[in-house]
This record gives C-alpha cells, structure tokens and sequence, in this order.
C-alpha cells in the first residue's frame, strides 16, 4: 500500500481499480442502460471518451489540497482561471486571448445547449457533418431545432468535409448555426487550416453561426496542428462562437469545468444570459482548482508523455487491424484517443456486429450508427487505456469475427 502512495500516477501502465468507484465507464448497471442490453461481467469498457490513466500528479495534489480546507462553499473563479485558459491557448495554439472572452461552464455540451437557445430559434435548421459525437444530434432535437445532416465525404478510408453540400444548406434561410467538431470525434481527423477557412467563409457568407466543439484540440499526433477556429481571422472572433475543457486532455471530466470563449462582447452577452437563464452558471470548486493545476508548463509536459503513449496504441491498433483483421478498414487518427474501425468488409448488419463484440467479446465499443448518416458499419474504440488492456480487446475482437 504504502508503495503504491509512493509511485507517481504519472505512469500511464498504471492499472486502476476503477469499480470500486463511481466511474460510469467501469460501472455494468452504466454500461447496460447505454446499450439497453446484458454486458459479460469481464466487459472491457472502451466506449465512453475518458481514459484509464491516472491524472498528473499537480491536480491529484491541488484537489487534494483544496478538499483538507474543508469548506466547499459557491465558487467564483478569481483572475488566474482566466489567465492559466490565456496561456494554454497562446503556449498550445498560438491564440491570444483576452481573459474578458472567456465564460466557465460545467460542460462544452452544455455550452452547446446554450449557444443553440441563445443564438438560434426553435424549427431551424442546425449543420451537423457527421458521423459525429452523438449527443449534437440529440441536443438539437430536444431543443426543438432540427438537425440538418451534411456528412463527411469519405475519401477510401480518409475523411473530408463536404463543402458543396455546405454551402448548399448554408444557403438556406432555415437552417442558421453549424456545430463543429474540431478535431472530429469518432474519425479523427485534425482539420486544416485551409479546411477551416473555406467552412467558416462559407458560413460568414450566409450569416450561419459556427459552434466550435475544441474539446479534442491537444489530443493531435506528429505531423498535424490544431487550429483555433477563432484564431483565422478576427471576423470568426466576432461571429463565432470557441467551447473547450480540460476534460479531455487531463483526464478530468468528471471535475465538470469547461469553458466558452467569445471575443465579440454583443454575442458574450447574449451567452452569458442565456447560461443563467438556464441556471446554467455552475462552478465546480474542485474544476476551478484543476485548470490552474493543468494549464501549466507541467501540464504541457505530461500532455507529451500522454500523446506519445496514445499514439503507440494507435499504431499497434492499426498494426494489429493490417496483420490479424484485414477485412478491418482504419485510418490513423490525426488526433483524438478513438480509433474509427469499419467492419462493412465482414457483411454484417450493425445488430450481428453489437451483438458479435459487444455483447460475446465483451469489449464494449461506440456503435457507429449511434454517430448519425456515414457511421453505419463502424464501432468507435477508445483507446485512453493500458496497453495490456488494449492487447486483450484487439485479441477478443479478432476471435468474434474468427
Ligand atoms: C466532441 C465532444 N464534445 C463534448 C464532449 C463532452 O464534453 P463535456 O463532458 O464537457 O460536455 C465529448 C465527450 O466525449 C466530445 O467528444
């Protein structure tokens, strides 16, 4: 016991009981009310986007220390939360910030259920390119908006936006916002800045409102560079709207602190209205403690050591899909710790596939359908585990389709 208070929880092969807790990721009853179905009991859970590794050792200490004041009153973040955010965008991106742009929020979904009541109306038409994260599609429909589906175009097995059908539903007065996934969760892809421009341009053009969902925006791989939406020009800073967190990243999505960023103060008006219209205007005590722990030169030297560790088990993933499943298509991931597999080569309908790997192997993967149009065919596979882990997975995936 004592040896394990003493080793670092840097070390990403660390193994952490994690049903012992409350972690819906590990939890059977979570897992079978998200699939609606009986999970093997030895369920490998690679579904929900968090990770296995133990956060750096800076916010383990920080919440600690917070937790021994032991009061938890109402917490109003002071000047630094908004000065550790500048200087994780301006080191990370090259962004600079005002701190006066910058709104905390719980969560980005719920800065997205506010970005779509404040600046569009019930019946319109939201752009969604998907496959996508899942919940854009239901936020917009319990909202009342519509989603108006522009899928990606696929390339082989590589993905790109398609432009031509954007600006066709662009130019339709109904449809009034698009929701960006930047890096894209479940294809990873790390757009481009030339990609960005042409959607923003055409966007501006049409008077469409650009949510950028950046929550994925450290987790990018060798030879790609995430772009802030907002950092292109300064007239996306005054039409569009910036969500990110260090949930991600960090590790911490559970510590429920994410935030907006909106340079133009007539739109930061009209958000921040809208988030307390909503009550929306929460902060997590132990959230407002993590950014400054993790918006640190510490944090971008952990966030080194976390890529290269996802970007091993992206490759043996992609190693292990050639050699052991090649009827298997995947592309590498530019960025995001999910790897997109398509399974259509074994002609089988998405039911055979949930049941074959899901329910028998018990690795429990995002089904694709599950990310709207284009997912069908797919499982989305999160790969933020221990490498024993990831081995075990691969193997029992291998022997269903065996
Ligand atoms: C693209 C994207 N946005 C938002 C979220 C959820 O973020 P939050 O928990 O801050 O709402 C996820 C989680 O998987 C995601 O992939």
């Amino acid at each position: 016991m004592m040896q394990e208070q003493k080793e670092s929880l840097c070390g990403f092969d660390r193994v952490f009981d994690r049903c012992r807790t409350h972690d819906l990721k590990w939890r059977q009853e979570g897992v079978e009310a998200y699939l609606n179905q009986k999970v093997r009991q030895d369920m490998i859970p690679m579904w929900i986007a968090d990770m296995d590794f133990g956060c750096m050792d800076e916010i383990v200490k920080a919440v600690k220390g917070r937790a021994d004041h032991g009061i938890y009153g109402y917490c109003a973040p002071g000047a630094e939360f908004g000065g550790h955010i500048a200087f994780w965008e301006k080191e990370r991106f090259g962004w600079k910030i005002s701190a006066d742009w910058i709104t905390a929020l719980p969560s980005v979904v719920s800065g997205i259920n506010i970005a779509i009541r404040a600046f569009s109306k019930e019946g319109e038409g939201i752009i969604i390119q998907t496959p996508v994260y899942d919940p854009f599609i239901s936020i917009v429909k319990r909202t009342g908006r519509v989603p108006v589906f522009n899928p990606l175009k696929r390339k082989q097995s590589h993905y790109e936006m398609d432009f031509e059908g954007l600006e066709r539903l662009a130019s339709l007065p109904e449809n009034r916002m698009l929701i960006l996934c930047s890096p894209h969760n479940p294809v990873g892809r790390v757009w481009t800045e030339d990609e960005l421009r042409r959607l923003a341009e055409i966007c501006l053009k049409y008077d469409v409102k650009i949510v950028a969902d950046e929550i994925h925006s450290d987790i990018v791989y060798p030879g790609h560079h995430h772009t802030p939406l907002l950092s292109l020009d300064p007239r996306y800073g005054q039409n569009f709207i910036h969500l990110s967190a260090p949930g991600k990243t960090f590790n911490v999505p559970g510590l429920k602190m994410s935030f907006s960023i909106i340079p133009d103060e007539e739109n930061k008006k009209a958000f921040d209205t809208m988030q307390l219209a909503m009550s929306l205007d929460i902060r997590n005590t132990f959230g407002v403690e993590c950014v400054s722990a993790c918006y640190t030169e510490n944090g971008i030297q952990w966030l080194d050591g976390l890529l290269k560790y996802l970007w091993n088990n992206a490759e043996r993933v992609h190693e292990f899909v050639r050699t052991e499943m090649p009827k298997v298509t995947m592309e590498m991931p530019e960025g995001t710790f999910l790897c997109w597999l398509d399974f259509s080569g074994y002609g089988l309908t998405d039911e055979e596939l949930l049941k074959r790997i899901n329910l028998e192997a018990g690795v429990i993967c995002v089904p694709g359908g599950w990310f709207g149009p284009g997912g069908e065919h797919h499982l989305r596979l999160n790969i933020g585990c221990q490498r024993k882990t990831l081995e075990e997975a691969l193997q029992r995936i291998k022997e269903a389709l065996d």
